[in-house]
C-alpha cells in the first residue's frame, strides 16, 4: 500500500520532488546572488537602464526562492539553506565581480535556459502524482521565465 503525506500525495514521490526542488533552490539561490552583483557592479552607457532591470530580476529570484523553500516544506521536507551546498549542487556558476552589462545579460540567459529544463522535468513529475501546487507554481515560472527568455533574446539581438 502507498504511504501518503499529510497533504495526500505518494510519500516517496514527494520526496523525490523535494530533492529536486532543493537542486532548484540552490540554483536560484546562486542565481540572485550573481545578479546582485551586476547590479552594483555594472558600468557603462547603459548603466541606469540594467542597474534598474537587474534590481527588478533579483527581486523576482528572492520572492521564488521562498516559495520553493516553502513548497518543500509543504510537502513534508526540509528546504538547504546552506551557501556552501547552493555552490556543491548549483549547475548555475557563480560569478566574479562583472561589469560588463552584455556578459551578465548572456549569463541570465543562459541561467533562465537552466532553470526551464529543471522546472519542465519538476513539472511533469508534479503531474505524474497529481501534486497540483507544486504543478502550478512551476507552470507559472516557465511561462513567466519564457518570456524573460525572449525579452532579454531581443535585447541582445539574438
Ligand atoms: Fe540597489
Amino acid at each position: 500500500m502507498k504511504t501518503l503525506t499529510k497533504i495526500g500525495l505518494d510519500a516517496k514521490k514527494s520526496t523525490v520532488l523535494s530533492e529536486l526542488l532543493n537542486d532548484l533552490l540552490a540554483n536560484y539561490s546562486v542565481l540572485y546572488q550573481n545578479v546582485r552583483g551586476y547590479h552594483w557592479n555594472i558600468k557603462g552607457d547603459r548603466f541606469f537602464e540594467l542597474h534598474l532591470k537587474f534590481e527588478e530580476l533579483y527581486n523576482n529570484l528572492f520572492l521564488k526562492i521562498d516559495e520553493i523553500a516553502e513548497r518543500i516544506l509543504t510537502l513534508g521536507h526540509v528546504p538547504n539553506h546552506k551557501a556552501s551546498d547552493y555552490l556543491k549542487i548549483s549547475a548555475i556558476h557563480e560569478t566574479h565581480e562583472v561589469a560588463d552589462g552584455l556578459f551578465a545579460m548572456e549569463n541570465i540567459l543562459f541561467s533562465f535556459q537552466e532553470l526551464l529544463n529543471k522546472q519542465r522535468h519538476l513539472l511533469d513529475l508534479a503531474d505524474e502524482i497529481s501534486d497540483e501546487g507544486t504543478s502550478s507554481l512551476m507552470s507559472d515560472y516557465i511561462r513567466e521565465q519564457e518570456k524573460m527568455v525572449w525579452m532579454y533574446s531581443a535585447y541582445l539581438d539574438k
